[in-house]
């Protein structure tokens, strides 16, 4: 396998060294002159790629669904974090275009890898899109090019997956071609933190493919932070979203804790977090959501079972974290039981299905399990949300297909309900007017804290 060990503007010689390949890409780099490719334009790669057309760089697009490269094509963003006010004028410049294959993108500079990183059926890792488009980039590439992944993957699979595949093309690795892998932390629907302002982490195969990453994401982020490795840089990526899973199923068992012991857990979280050095606050819920959470982890659990060690905490957050749905259901339950009512034939109004407030992503959310509990146990459940209008034409992964289009949230259909289930707590939500109405809420969210009157009618799960 070729890979250089020296290289980039530090110092040694021949392609890698100061006015040789790397040199010239890093200066066409930092002076923005450089074309870049962005595979999957999703919630990682759309973002990423406006944020480099917006500095100035030209970029090109591709995406393997036809339909959304299609529309990305003409301007309209599939996308909530990026409006089609901002795409829309890159795209009618040029500046962003969109192309129909990886081919395409022969004659750029920087390749960056965005593809889906999904779990198969026994939670182990689906990295078969990360294969193909690296098969697909070891096609098309040429001397004096840099490739990034930035999907969520187990440590390793930059070196073990991409530089095989990339270093039979004959080019070395560090000196006339360039490998890094840098994890996308983006969070979609946060105000405060975006591409811009969140540090991105980057591990190169080599010093150069690390040095010239740096200067790729120096152009669109506030803070590059350089690591050892691209291993060291997959394990941090990880090691973030292991560290929300295991507090957030700590926090789930200290509120069914707090049920049993007659406590609010929400009052015992906000006292906690009072103290000024050394708490985090994290919230119990319906259980996880999102692209991340609730899979990433058990990537590390997969590639930990190679050397014998066994995820312990990761095992045990997720066995919690899946109870809560059915916990929800329990709860809900119990409090139609506390009014004289039984669940089955119960007419439920889950408020929210997006996996968290205030964006329309429905991917792992807990409340499609909620529902399906709910149907299964004989209620007859309907739904509001305000970003989500049908669940008909939404990609459901694991949860069949429902039949189901939001209700208008009204008067009579609150007054009508046997129990209203609050699943998320979008910031659109009149909750007093909702309590108002119904006649029994079980709140997941602790959506109802500042609700003043009718509070014998709410139940906090
Ligand atoms: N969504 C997030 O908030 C988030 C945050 C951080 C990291 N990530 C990680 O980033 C990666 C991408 O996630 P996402 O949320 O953007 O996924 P996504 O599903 O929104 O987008 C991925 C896109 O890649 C396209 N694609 C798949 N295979 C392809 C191929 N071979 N060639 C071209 N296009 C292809 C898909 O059609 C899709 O549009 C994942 O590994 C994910 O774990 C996601």
């Amino acid at each position: 396998m070729m890979v250089a060990e020296s290289g980039g503007s530090g110092g040694g010689s021949g392609d890698g060294g100061p006015g040789g390949v790397a040199e010239d890409l890093k200066q066409r780099l930092e002076r923005r002159d450089a074309t870049v490719g962005v595979i999957g334009l999703g919630y990682v790669g759309l973002p990423l790629a406006v944020a480099f057309a917006k500095a100035g760089m030209p970029v090109i697009g591709v995406d393997a669904d036809a339909e959304r490269a299609a529309l990305i094509g003409r301007g309209q963003s599939p996308i909530e974090d990026v409006p089609s006010d901002e795409l829309a004028p890159l795209v009618r410049t040029g500046r962003l275009t969109v192309a129909e294959g990886v081919g395409a993108l022969g004659g750029t500079d920087a390749i960056i890898i965005c593809v889906p990183t999904p779990l198969g059926k026994s939670k182990e890792p689906d990295i078969s899109h990360i294969v193909a488009a690296a098969d697909e980039v070891a096609r098309i590439l040429r001397p004096g090019q840099l490739v990034v992944l930035e999907s969520t993957t187990y440590p390793g699979t930059t070196e073990e997956v991409l530089l095989p595949r990339f270093a039979a093309s004959g080019l070395a690795v560090g000196k006339q071609l360039f490998l890094a892998f840098s994890p996308e932390r983006i969070d979609p629907g946060n105000r405060t933190y975006a591409l811009a302002n969140i540090p991105k982490i980057v591990g190169g195969v080599t010093p150069a493919c690390r040095e010239l990453a740096c200067a790729l994401y120096g152009q669109i982020v506030e803070r590059v932070v350089p690591v050892s490795s691209p291993q060291a840089a997959e394990m941090v990526k990880l090691f973030g979203n292991i560290f929300r899973s295991v507090n957030i199923a700590l926090v789930n068992e200290l509120a069914i804790m707090c049920r049993r012991l007659g406590l609010s857990v929400w009052e015992i979280i906000d006292a906690a977090a009072t103290k000024p050095f050394g708490f985090m606050p994290f919230y119990p819920g319906p259980g996880l959501g999102g692209h991340c959470i609730p899979i990433d982890p058990f990537y590390l659990t997969w590639k930990a079972r190679h050397y014998d060690f066994s995820t312990r905490f990761i095992e045990l957050a997720g066995e919690i974290n899946t109870a809560m749905p059915y916990w929800v259901v329990d709860r809900a339950a119990q409090a139609l039981n506390d009014r004289k009512k039984s669940l089955r034939g119960a007419r439920v109004l889950v408020l929210g299905v997006a996996y968290k407030k205030d964006v329309d992503d429905l991917r792992e959310s807990p409340a499609l399990k909620v529902i399906e509990i709910l149907e299964s146990r004989g209620a007859e459940v309907s739904y509001n949300d305000p970003y989500v209008p049908s669940l008909r034409a939404k990609r459901l992964r694991h949860y069949g297909t429902f039949e189901l289009d939001s209700s208008s949230l009204t008067e009579e259909r609150l007054a009508g309900a046997d129990c209203v289930l609050i699943a998320t707590d979008h910031g659109a939500y009149d909750y007093d007017w909702i309590v108002r109405h119904a006649s029994l809420v079980v709140d997941t969210r602790n959506a109802t804290r500042n609700v003043r009157g009718h509070r014998q009618k709410i139940v906090k799960a």
